[in-house]
């Protein structure tokens, strides 16, 4: 006991909401509760009617030391099993096991049962241990629907190979419960390490095309949201370098800064770091144009009008997008009209995993400010993120980007 309290650490004292779902695995489920409440954490457990079948609610109400919670409400006494204050109270909802009809229904936001709603409601870390049959799990529909989920930041801890259920072997069998009390205690760890070993470059703030040595073309990006960004990564445990325009930013902890000035040398050290690396995230506003030449001394006012010419810049995503290869890149898009177009084509042309698309249209979004309310683009669809802080933006950014790295 003395092992397991030391083991589980970062559990003592959190909530923890334990989803069961119809599948023969749910036996192990009792095993992962008992672990959770001798690490100190306060349990409640949500099954699926069907889980019922599977494990009784007597078994998981003396081992959680809470009553179970099945349907919406409770028929004795009207009583409401309020999903979004569930999703509320916990610090982790942990489905396990995850059955293939409740991963399908998780990613299309089907909310026919108390454990569905409340995932659709929760806004604490979600993982998911699913436990199916080999051909299941292997089918086209099953793995469309975790990377869905992945997408989205839904952590998946992976089944194991073996004996399963059916007399069959092969991949499917629910991860033990000491692996997903470990993955959730890694989790909730302050540090929450889960980038660990992961490389990614973070570009951040305005780039600056001189005129003269007095002056220049530039935008209004202030670097917070990129820092904001690259501070989460390498507080997940990522090696972070950050490449940054001129800003007077503190450098988040844990992250290696390069300064640049212009959308050349942003390429130049961008492009020259992302060989080693596992994939990129590009904030900055790069100048699309920079002046054709640079007059070495101040030029001086003459009585008509003056014209500079200029050059196109370098296009550093684009280039990076060229020669990705299975590395992460996401970009932004900062649009002012017909955003969603603007920000799709984006997303093909640079070749990116996913893009934040920000509009100028939207109040407290955009630069300069601590807020931003973005749209996630992908392949699959958009998810709208209401107003939120920059810090607030960089998780849920960073919770995509974990779900694609760590898959
Ligand atoms: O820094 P803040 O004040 O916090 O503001 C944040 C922000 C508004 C700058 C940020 O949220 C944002 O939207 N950054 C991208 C702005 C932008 O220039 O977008 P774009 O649509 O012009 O470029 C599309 C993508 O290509 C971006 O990922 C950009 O970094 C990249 N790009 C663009 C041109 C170029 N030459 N090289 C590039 O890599």
């Amino acid at each position: 006991m003395a092992s397991e309290k030391a083991a589980y650490a970062a559990l003592a004292g959190r909530h923890i909401l334990l989803g069961i779902t119809g599948s023969i695995a749910a036996y192990k489920a009792a095993m992962l509760c008992r672990l959770w409440r001798t690490a100190g954490a306060e349990v409640q457990v949500v099954m699926t009617p069907l889980a019922k079948q599977f494990i009784t609610p007597l078994t998981m109400a003396t081992l959680s030391k809470n009553p179970i919670l099945v349907e919406f409400f409770n028929p004795e006494n009207g009583a409401w099993n309020s999903h979004v204050s569930l999703g509320e109270w916990a610090d982790c909802y942990v489905i396990a096991p995850a059955t293939a009809n409740t991963l399908a229904k998780m990613a299309t936001g089907v909310a026919d049962n108390l454990l569905l709603t409340t995932y659709l409601s929760a806004r604490c870390p979600v993982v998911v241990a699913p436990a199916m049959d080999l051909d299941m799990y292997a089918h086209e529909a099953t793995q469309q629907n975790l990377h869905t989920l992945a997408r989205r930041g839904v952590r998946i801890v992976e089944p194991g190979t073996g004996e399963l259920a059916s007399g069959l072997s092969g991949k499917g069998r629910m991860a033990e419960p000491e692996e997903i009390a470990a993955f959730v205690n890694e989790l909730l760890d302050g540090g929450r390490k889960t980038l660990a070993g992961k490389r990614l470059i973070v570009t951040a703030g305005a780039t600056i095309e001189a005129i003269d040595p007095v002056r220049f073309i530039s935008n209004h990006s202030s670097g917070k949201m990129g820092y904001a960004i690259a501070g989460e990564l390498a507080a997940r445990g990522a090696e972070v370098t950050l490449i940054s325009g001129r800003t007077a930013l503190p450098v988040p902890p844990g992250v290696k800064r390069v300064d640049v000035l212009s959308a050349d040398e942003m390429y130049e050290a961008t492009v020259g770091a992302f060989d080693t690396a596992d994939g990129a995230v590009m904030c900055a506003a790069v100048a699309d144009y920079t002046p054709e030449n640079v007059s070495q001394t101040k030029i001086k006012k003459g009585d008509g009008e003056m014209y500079i010419r200029l050059r196109r810049t370098r296009d550093i995503a684009a280039e990076l997008g060229a020669r990705k290869g299975n590395r992460l890149l996401v970009g932004f898009a900062l649009e002012t009209d017909d955003e969603e177009a603007h920000a799709q084509s984006k997303l093909e042309k640079k070749n990116f995993d996913f893009i934040v698309l920000n509009s100028l249209r939207d109040a407290g979004a955009g630069f300069r400010g601590d807020t931003n309310k973005v749209t996630l683009i992908d392949r699959a669809g958009s998810e709208e993120l209401p107003l939120m802080s920059k810090r607030e933006v960089a998780a849920r950014i960073v919770d995509r980007i974990e779900g694609l790295l760590t898959r």
